[in-house]
């Protein structure tokens, strides 16, 4: 299981090898620490539309995951009733329970649910790599599977579905989003007609994101041992547990509901898009940064404290 993950891996890291190869030019500009730079580097082609399934490129699973939107998974979830109870101790009908299957062991427990010899031979768990592999086409993941499914065919789809799957008792972490790769295949998108949807992080300065933070200090605090306000004090925040620590800070329960993710890039990113939307009921009411550059720059900021 762990051979067949890496050679996928492997195989995908190729491919963004060779997209980053095609444009290696454009994307060795972009990267490039010089001062004419663009500003806005590495956004969003929101709309660009390849015609024809052969010439879409999936966007990589740690991205569909981190720009992901679990309330969107759940309305995809409908489809899968049919067969699935998902709440804790569900009954098992013409499929499984699924409550808490992200990490579990493939056609394990699940209440002594009858599965195909099929899918018992598969062995290993459904991390999330596999459980992408096994929406988009069930069949072709074990053959002489009992999921009469035709799978999933957008990626996006199935990234919400997986993450609305994870937010049922799993609350794994998502697998770590690079950033900066990302930003460089979005550069690269346009040339090589490739990655539709795109959503990449733009690279930020700390010193203009100082200036950005003045938003936020009516409720935030910065030093490090600085009190908690209106909202929680934010030294160290990156890299540390969402809605975690922080003295003591009486997070709300929408907040505390992510508790399982982490502070990266990708999660601030959403989060300082739209608090409400990341976080349905947040008490952070803040409409968020419009501006992506502006993102990224805070962002910078909170990592540089
Ligand atoms: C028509 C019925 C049907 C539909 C619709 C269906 N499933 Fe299934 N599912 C099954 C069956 C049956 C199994 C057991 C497969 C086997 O043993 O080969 C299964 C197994 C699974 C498993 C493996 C559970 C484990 O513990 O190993 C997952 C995960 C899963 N389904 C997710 C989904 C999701 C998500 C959807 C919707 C996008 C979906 N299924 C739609 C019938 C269905
Ligand atoms: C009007 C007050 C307010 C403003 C303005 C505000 N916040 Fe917040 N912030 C909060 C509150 C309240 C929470 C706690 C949210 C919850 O528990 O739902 C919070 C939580 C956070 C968290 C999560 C901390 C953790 O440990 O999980 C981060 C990160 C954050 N804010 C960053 C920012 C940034 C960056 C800005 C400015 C761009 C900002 N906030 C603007 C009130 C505010």
């Amino acid at each position: 299981m762990d051979d067949r993950f890496n050679t996928i891996a492997g195989w995908t890291l190729f491919g963004g090898i060779a997209a980053l190869g095609l444009a290696s030019l454009s994307s060795h500009y972009f990267l490039a620490d010089k001062p004419e730079r663009p500003e806005k580097m590495g956004y969003a082609i929101a709309g660009v539309e390849v015609e024809g399934a052969a010439a879409v490129k999936e966007v990589p699973l740690e991205q569909r995951l981190a720009t992901g939107d679990v309330k969107k998974g759940e309305a995809t979830f409908a489809k899968c009733t049919a067969c699935h109870s998902i709440a804790n101790g569900g009954a098992n009908g013409i499929g499984p329970n699924l409550w808490a299957v992200v990490g579990e062991g493939i056609a394990q427990g699940r209440g002594g649910y009858a599965f195909s010899d099929s899918l018992k031979g598969k062995g290993g768990k459904w991390q999330f790599a596999e459980l992408d592999k096994w929406l988009t086409n069930p069949k072709a993941y074990a053959e002489g599977t009992k999921m009469s499914f035709a799978g999933l065919t957008d990626g996006q789809d199935r990234a919400n579905v997986i993450l609305y799957l994870n937010a049922q008792g799993s609350n794994l972490p998502l697998p770590k989003f690079d950033a900066a790769a990302a930003a460089a295949a979005a550069a690269a998108a346009p040339a090589a007609g490739a990655a539709p949807g795109v959503v990449a992080i733009a690279a930020g300065d700390a010193k203009k994101g100082e200036g950005v933070f003045a938003k936020c200090m009516a409720c935030h605090t910065i030093a490090k041992g600085g009190a908690n306000g209106i909202g929680p004090n934010l030294s160290g925040v990156v890299g540390e547990g969402i809605a975690s620590g922080r003295g003591g800070y009486a997070f709300s329960d929408a907040l505390k509901g992510k508790s399982g993710g982490k502070w990266d890039e990708a999660t601030l990113n959403e989060w300082l898009t739209s608090p409400s939307k990341f976080a349905a009921g947040t008490k952070m009411t803040f409409a968020g940064l419009t501006d992506a550059q502006q993102r990224a720059d805070v962002i910078a900021y909170l990592k540089a404290n």
